[in-house]
């Protein structure tokens, strides 16, 4: 069953036909809501607001493992993950399907496999982002006609604090196009857990220094109401096909 992991703008999907809610507690505590079961566009769909519905827990504050592995024991067995993103090199109001992720964040729980009986296991993540689903999101951005880039590396920063222009420059020279404060652990514990895992990433603002002004909340805020539109047009697309 397809999953979504909706962010800042997406705690809820219009369309989604609410058969249950799981609320489940995992080995690593409580997601940050309770797993929504139901049917979007006539297919079955697995739903979770990645900060709480209502939005509560800020990006470091979120159980990224108890949150994948809810979704995996309501029965995912593949994640799209919606992100609100700050743009480097991506334009304002444009939806990327990144295919790259560089990990700056740091003090968060990024493995499963960190008891003191679990096994060693280093998961290959070369290319962080399953391609096949990638496929499947390409076409379905491409019938929700919304402007989107194919490709680019996702920045997962710490936050909760906006970045610095110098920060944001050195991010550029690293060949980051995006930026985000949620991506990462989320990939790479979908990977733990062999979870197909994609990213569609809506770029709310310009990153700072790169445009000639600081960055707004009201302006944020508009760009994502507009903007989750077209997401939420490219996610009933994508349970349809
Ligand atoms: N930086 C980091 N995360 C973000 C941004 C940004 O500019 N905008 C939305 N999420």
């Amino acid at each position: 069953m397809l999953a979504f992991i909706g962010g800042t703008g997406l705690t809820r999907i219009d369309g989604l036909v609410i058969h249950q809610r799981h609320a489940l507690e995992t080995r690593f505590g409580a997601p940050s809501a309770p797993v929504v079961e139901g049917e979007l566009n006539g297919a079955p769909v697995l739903f979770l607001a990645r900060h709480g519905d209502p939005h509560t827990r800020l990006p470091h504050q979120v159980n990224y493992r108890a949150n994948l592995l809810a979704l995996k024991e309501a029965g995912a067995s593949a994640i799209v993950a919606v992100n609100a993103v700050g743009g480097i090199t991506a334009a304002t109001g444009s939806l990327v399907i990144p295919d790259q992720i560089i990990d700056y964040t740091w003090g968060r729980h990024s493995t499963f496999f960190d008891g003191a009986d679990d096994p060693l296991v280093h998961v290959d993540f070369s290319w962080p982002f399953d391609r096949a689903l990638r496929d499947r999101l390409r076409i379905a951005v491409e019938a929700a006609k919304a402007p989107w880039q194919d490709g680019g590396c996702y920045a997962a920063t710490q936050g909760p604090r906006l970045e610095t222009a110098a920060e944001i420059q050195r991010l550029e020279q690293d060949g980051n196009s995006i930026v985000g404060m949620t991506g990462m652990p989320e990939a790479v514990l979908a990977r733990e857990l062999g979870l197909p895992y994609a990213m569609l990433s809506l770029v709310v603002n310009p990153a700072a220094g790169k445009a000639d002004r600081e960055i707004t909340m009201a302006e944020i805020e508009q760009v994502l109401h507009d903007g989750m539109a077209g997401v939420r047009r490219a996610l009933a697309a994508l349970a349809a096909n």
